[in-house]
């Protein structure tokens, strides 16, 4: 079984109740994300885990950082936001251009503004929906201070508010009220390719970064 890990503490205990393999997903990822980023994940969990093999997620874009945890001693890499334009994706147009038109910065966390009623933090690019979101939390609390609704209610009027936002975005294309679920690495998306040639892509990448960091171990020597 392979089990994500999102932090140091959490990997440590996947591992004591025997995983097959470990995926550390960062923050900069799409969708339901954990509180670290990718590379502080890598440096904490990859140099010391010898018991199962460790692929790394969230924000990779391209085949530069995919060779770098390679080199580190990631097992392999798992990217969700480069492959969800692919042409094989059957992902709505009007998702897949939202991507290739949005930056770094548009791919953003869902705020918790009060740990009475907390939030699962989702990274998506900002649209109405994640705005609406914000104003249903807002006006949430409001009633919570003035004892008007419990927090368990509150809770369940948050959870239901995504219910097939996913769907909507991905499936019907509505990309104003819909989930767009993507990560940071949306940024580097600028076009839709097929599997196989992002795949040629990242390889080309990874080995000609792997050439040029070969090439600078051989100047030091
Ligand atoms: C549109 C989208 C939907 C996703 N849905 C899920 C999901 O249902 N379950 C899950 O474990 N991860 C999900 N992920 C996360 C991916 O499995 C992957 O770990 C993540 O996208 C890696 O980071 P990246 O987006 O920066 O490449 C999703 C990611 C995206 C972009």
């Amino acid at each position: 079984m392979m089990c994500f890990a999102p932090t140091v503490g959490i990997a440590k205990q996947l591992i004591k109740l025997g995983v097959d393999a470990l995926i550390i997903e960062g923050h900069e990822a799409g969708g339901h994300i954990g509180p670290v980023s990718t590379s502080v994940l890598a440096e904490q969990i990859l140099p010391h885990t010898t018991e199962v093999p460790v692929f790394v997620a969230g924000g990779i874009g391209s085949g530069l950082l995919m060779i770098h945890y390679l080199m580190m001693g990631a097992s392999g890499v798992q990217l969700g936001t480069r492959f969800a334009v692919a042409e094989e994706s059957i992902a709505h147009i009007n998702f897949k251009q939202a991507f290739i038109k949005a930056a770094s910065k548009d791919a953003i966390p869902t705020a918790q503004f009060d740990p009475r009623v907390p939030v699962i933090p989702v990274r998506s690019i900002v649209n109405e929906g994640v705005q609406n979101f914000t104003t249903l939390q807002l006006g949430l609390l409001a009633q919570l201070e003035r004892g008007t609704i419990s927090r368990q209610e509150a809770g369940v009027k948050l959870e239901e508010f995504w219910i097939g936002g996913l769907r909507k975005a991905v499936i019907d294309g509505d990309i104003k009220e819909g989930s767009l679920m993507a990560g940071q690495s949306v940024g580097i998306v600028s076009e839709i390719q097929s599997v196989k040639d992002i795949l040629r892509d990242l390889i080309d990448v990874g080995i000609h970064e792997a050439d040029r960091i070969l090439s600078l171990i051989d100047i030091c020597d």
